[in-house]
């Protein structure tokens, strides 16, 4: 079995891409981490994230069974854009329609943005989830306020939220599935929504 086989992949290794890498180090999950300037631009993240972690390509990580996406809003369409169909793999959307320096929300015609974000991704099965709190909050122990600290999904297709509850449990987060992409995406969704940036701990 190669070490890509059962990776998880990252587009994207910024402030959240990076903390995502973080989560997945801690409990020693394999992780292919891309970004736009390729994989020697990351040797030296990757050997201070972790072991299971090694630095691809786009194309690689984008190949993973399920892939986490983590890009500024206005990049998206260029990280995205070339890709094979995912072949309904899961693809977990991080993001959120705003950047800076301007901070000016993007116009989504009323849409939720990971309604918008599905259109980018053909054939996956979009989950919204890691988009709601700082990265340090995704990097860091969930568990060091005791309790597990929350984390939100929401999605249109039930295994693949399943699926992505699975992996955030395996963290050490606490999932709280919020619903449809139109729904629950939307109260995560940074800016409008009520939930970014509250750090929740769940007890029990
Ligand atoms: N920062 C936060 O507090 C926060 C919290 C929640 C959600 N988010 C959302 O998470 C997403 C990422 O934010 P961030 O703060 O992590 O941004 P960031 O630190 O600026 O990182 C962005 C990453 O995207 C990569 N990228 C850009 N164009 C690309 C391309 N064409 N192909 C592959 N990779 C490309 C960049 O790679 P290069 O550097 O090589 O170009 C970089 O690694 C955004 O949608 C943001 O709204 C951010």
């Amino acid at each position: 079995m190669t070490p890509s086989s059962s990776a998880i992949g990252i587009i994207g290794a910024g402030h959240i891409g990076a903390a995502f890498a973080r989560a997945l180090a801690r409990r020693n999950i394999p992780a292919v981490l891309s970004n736009s300037r390729g994989p020697d631009s990351l040797q030296a993240l990757v050997q201070a994230i972790g072991p299971s972690i090694r630095a691809g390509t786009r194309e690689e990580a984008a190949a993973q069974p399920i892939v986490l996406v983590a890009v500024n809003w206005s990049k998206l369409q260029a990280a995205l854009a070339g890709l094979p169909d995912f072949g309904k793999r899961i693809v977990i959307d991080a993001n959120n329609p705003i950047e800076a320096p301007l901070f000016k929300p993007a116009e989504l015609h009323g849409r939720s943005s990971s309604e918008v974000f599905a259109g980018l991704v053909p054939g996956a099965r979009v989950v919204k989830a890691f988009n709601h709190l700082r990265p340090e909050l995704i990097a860091a122990d969930p568990a060091e306020r005791g309790g597990r600290r929350v984390l939100f999904l929401a999605g249109d297709d039930a295994q693949a939220k399943s699926e992505v509850a699975s992996l955030i449990d395996r963290l050490g987060f606490a999932g709280v599935d919020l619903g449809s992409l139109a729904m629950g995406g939307r109260l995560t969704q940074f800016p409008g929504g009520p939930l970014p940036t509250l750090e929740l701990v769940r007890f029990g």
